[in-house]
């Protein structure tokens, strides 16, 4: 019998992640805690609402009494942490909030697991998400493993690295079994509007002009969230407590690439001309600091847990499209109000 909260569980990969454990494990108690940021949606994970070993809480990974309670009323059993800041545009404009949840947010919750499972350690497992932007910037060639030292660039990258050592000098210093994960992009449905994918596809449908950061040269490694989804579920059932796994795609892409697949599948699904929407393609001012390449080296997660992407990337590509065609209830909620304030702001632009 577990008792699992999952934090962050409102938000895109924390809802996949969600979805797939109670459909999975109809024994465990799963508990969604998550505050419901500008990022965190309960319409992502509507489907499961009422399932009977699934429970939300609203509340902030900050508030080391509220956390406590948690763990006591529910009798938390093990952590998967994914509640985060996880923008980085975002984190050049506002860095502090992303000290505070992504730093001061991780040490609240391994101080209330330690806490609550003094007296038992060995039978708990602390499980934090992290992504592979902690090992900084490659050139044309190489890949990032386990043990590539950490360089991160951005406001974003830096609080997620520190927030891995921390969970690190927890096992170390206080005895946590811990698992880690860097993962490398996600894409797919309930992604935030604010990330290049969904933000393209949004636009591409309302005619608004796609704005690619310098040239489009820099390149990202992407795979299917619900792999990700997949990869979380064995780590946290199959992985060697204290080890790091990176989980990738296989799969790299120049931003200006991506963006003319992406506006191909459009013309295709929305029975526009050929060519159409990539005219709405413009270059816009880089990102600065803007690292040039991520690309995983996945193959440990492959040797020792059996793990593999399920979807090929064209079929990822269109269920993802698909899903933003037939969602436009939920695009049209996500893009009213703040968005629309955030993207003037972020793309001086309506
Ligand atoms: P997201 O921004 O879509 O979701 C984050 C969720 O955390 C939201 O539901 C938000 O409400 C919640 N949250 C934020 N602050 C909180 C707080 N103080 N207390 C409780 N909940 C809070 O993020 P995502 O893209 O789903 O990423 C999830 C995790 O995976 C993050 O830790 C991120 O660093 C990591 N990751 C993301 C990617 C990616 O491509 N998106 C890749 C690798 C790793
Ligand atoms: P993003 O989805 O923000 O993920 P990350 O920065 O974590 O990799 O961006 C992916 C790539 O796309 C990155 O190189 C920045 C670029 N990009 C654009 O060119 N234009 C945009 O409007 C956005 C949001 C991103």
């Amino acid at each position: 019998m577990k008792n699992i909260v999952i934090t962050g569980g409102a938000g895109f990969i924390g809802s996949h992640v969600v979805r797939l454990l109670v459909n999975k494990y109809p024994e465990y108690k799963i508990v969604n805690l998550d505050l419901l940021t500008y990022a965190g949606n309960l319409e992502n994970i509507i489907d499961i609402k009422e399932s009977q070993n699934y429970k939300f809480i609203k509340g902030d990974i900050c508030d080391e009494e509220f956390i406590t309670k948690i763990f006591n009323d529910e009798k938390i059993t093990d952590v998967i942490h994914l509640a985060a800041e996880s923008h980085v545009d975002r984190s050049i404009t506002d860095p502090l909030s992303f000290v505070k949840t992504n730093i001061f947010g991780t040490v609240t919750l391994l101080n209330s697991a330690v806490n609550a499972w003094k007296d038992e350690l060995d039978k708990h497992i602390f499980y934090h998400v992290s992504t592979d932007e902690v090992y900084g910037s490659l050139a044309e060639d190489g890949f990032f493993l386990e043990t590539t030292p950490y360089d991160p660039q951005s406001p974003y990258s830096a609080s997620k690295a520190s927030s891995d050592h921390f969970v690190r000098a927890w096992a170390n210093t206080y005895g946590l079994q811990v698992k880690i994960s860097n993962c490398s992009n996600n894409y797919g449905p309930n992604q935030f509007p604010e990330k290049l994918l969904p933000l393209m596809i949004n636009n591409i449908k309302n005619n608004k002009l796609l704005p690619v950061y310098g040239k489009g040269e820099n390149i990202r490694d992407w795979l299917y969230v619900v792999d990700h989804a997949r990869a979380i579920d064995d780590i946290f059932h199959k992985g060697e407590v204290g080890e790091t796994y990176n989980v990738g795609g296989f799969n790299e892409w120049k931003n200006i690439d991506i963006v003319n697949h992406l506006c191909e599948i459009m013309d295709d699904k929305l029975d526009r001309t050929p060519g159409e929407s990539a005219k709405l393609i413009t270059f816009v001012k880089d990102r600065a600091g803007h690292d040039h390449r991520y690309a995983i080296d996945a193959s440990k997660i492959q040797k020792e847990l059996g793990w593999e992407p399920s979807l090929q990337f064209e079929e990822g590509m269109r269920k993802t499209v698909d899903w933003y065609l037939e969602n436009e209830d939920w695009l049209g909620h996500v893009t009213s109000g703040q968005y629309k304030s955030y993207y003037k702001i972020q793309y001086n632009q309506e």
